[in-house]
């Protein structure tokens, strides 16, 4: 327990699955989260992407156990989008 005290976690993809599950572990462990999620359609993907709801509940699931969590909807593709979050979250 609390292996991850005093650290920050970026999580892609944490509005749902695996995101979201990595996301609430750590912050059992003591990290603080930056979440990051597109919640929007993607080209050439034919199932549905997490929806803004999802990432809430990331959020408040995090929120449960304590920790500090900053959200964002963004695309993992875009490098530039992905600094400017960890730089303002950090
Ligand atoms: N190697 C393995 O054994 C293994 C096992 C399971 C899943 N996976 C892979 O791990 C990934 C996650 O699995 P999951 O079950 O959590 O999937 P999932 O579809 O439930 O979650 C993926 C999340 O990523 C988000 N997302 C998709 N494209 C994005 C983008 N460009 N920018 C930001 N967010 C984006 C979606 O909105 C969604 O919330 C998938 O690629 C899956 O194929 C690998």
């Amino acid at each position: 327990m609390e292996r991850m005290t005093d650290k920050v976690v970026l999580i892609t993809g944490a509005a749902r699955g695996q995101g979201r599950n990595h996301a609430v572990w750590l912050a059992e462990e003591g990290a603080d989260i930056i979440a990051v999620d597109i919640c929007a359609p993607v080209e050439h993907i034919a199932y549905p992407m997490a929806s803004d709801k999802d990432l809430a509940l990331t959020e408040q699931m995090v929120r449960d156990r304590g920790r500090s969590i900053k959200a964002f909807k963004a695309d993992i593709r875009d490098e530039a989008a992905l600094r400017s979050i960890v730089d303002s979250a950090v």
